[in-house]
């Protein structure tokens, strides 16, 4: 099986090739190029095609996979709204992604994030580094005996509030199907709704899925339910939080500390290297601006054993694939 690799990064290459001897059968070519219409001619003669959450799998790509006979896209990320699923089910192109990776990665960050948002920790360091050792203004709250707020209790909720657990915090879950076996675990304290979540935590931290239920559920009217002075952190989806809403709380000293893996209208900054552009927009400026916030992109995930499943999962899909066997579970889009 011969695959083309596309949108390579070095930590891709280093992943991949790390798992590689346990798959004989299976060759990689690495090409940093992204798979659009445009570079889907460079799969000739190969027999999947693997790229990422930012590549253009629309109809034209596909149709240009069909026509050089392949047969396989091994998307190597868990979103495939880069994929136009019908037109690839016309075609039959098999479509696979990976389910699932290191949830306590993006657990770990979110806290991760609250911390340093919370105790000032980029404002700390940058001082230090300037020989300013001076302490106004980096005051934080101390976590242990407050309350945690988790909205959307799945694989990523549920590590978080294993970590607030650890922190001696209380923690309240909000999720459209509340999980009681968090419950009985001791992970999750209570489930409440939204609003009683928002009146409640200290820490607010989001985790739901983003549909046309959840998207800008975190706007004015949520904001104004909170807490004066909470910690409100997201890694779900930008598009959970109303940035203007955001950034009217932090200025009005409602959002106490924020911080951002994921916002909305990332998609065009994200694992891009935009350094000597001048950007259509100014939200991360605007965001970044403010000394309570912290903003990192997409990189919750970023760990080693989260690349390391994901290599293996896509390994093991196309072998899969090529000897006829059952793909990970969750895994086959089409
Ligand atoms: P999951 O499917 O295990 O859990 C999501 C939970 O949210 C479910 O229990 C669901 O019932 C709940 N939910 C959905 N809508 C809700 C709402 N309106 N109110 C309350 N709860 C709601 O998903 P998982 O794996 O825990 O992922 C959660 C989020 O993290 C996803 O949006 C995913 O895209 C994002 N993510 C972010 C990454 C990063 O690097 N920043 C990497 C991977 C995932």
């Amino acid at each position: 099986m011969k695959i083309l690799f596309y949108g390579t990064a070095s930590y891709d290459k280093e992943s991949f090739d790390k798992e590689l001897p346990a798959y004989p059968e299976i060759s990689i070519d690495y090409t940093d190029t992204n798979l659009t219409p445009l570079t889907a001619a460079l799969a000739r003669g190969y027999d999947a095609v693997c790229a990422f959450v930012n590549a253009d799998a629309g109809a034209l790509t596909l149709e240009m996979l069909a026509a050089q006979n392949v047969k396989l896209l091994l998307m190597r990320c868990a979103g495939y709204d880069a994929v136009n699923v019908n037109m690839a089910k016309e075609l039959g192109i098999t479509v696979t992604r990976v389910p699932a990776y290191s949830p306590e990665a993006i657990a770990e960050h979110a806290m991760a994030l609250a911390l340093c948002a919370n105790r000032r920790i980029h404002k700390g360091y940058i001082r230090v580094r300037e020989n300013n050792f001076a302490l106004a203004g980096l005051v934080g709250e101390t976590l242990h005996g407050k309350t945690a707020g988790i909205i959307g209790t799945g694989r990523i909720g549920a590590a978080l509030a294993r970590i607030c657990k650890g922190f001696g915090m209380t923690v309240l879950g909000s999720d459209l199907y509340p999980n009681q076996k968090l419950v009985e675990e001791g992970c999750i304290d209570e489930y409440v709704d939204n609003d009683e979540l928002y009146a409640r935590a200290d820490l607010i931290s989001l985790h739901a899925f983003l549909d046309k239920d959840s998207y800008h559920m975190i706007n004015d009217e949520s904001i104004a339910k909170m807490k004066d002075g909470v910690i409100l952190v997201n890694t779900g989806r930008g598009g959970l939080v109303d940035n203007d809403a955001l950034i009217r709380g932090i200025r009005a000293g409602k959002i106490g500390a924020a911080g951002l893996d994921v916002y909305e209208g990332e998609n065009a900054n994200v694992y891009q290297d935009r350094m000597d552009e001048i950007l259509g927009t100014s939200i991360t400026a605007r965001l970044c601006s403010f000394p309570n916030v912290v903003m990192t992109s997409h990189q919750a995930f970023f760990t080693r054993e989260a690349l390391s499943q994901i290599a293996v999962c896509t390994l093991d899909n196309a072998m899969a694939y090529a000897q006829g066997g059952e793909y990970v579970q969750g895994s086959q889009v089409c």
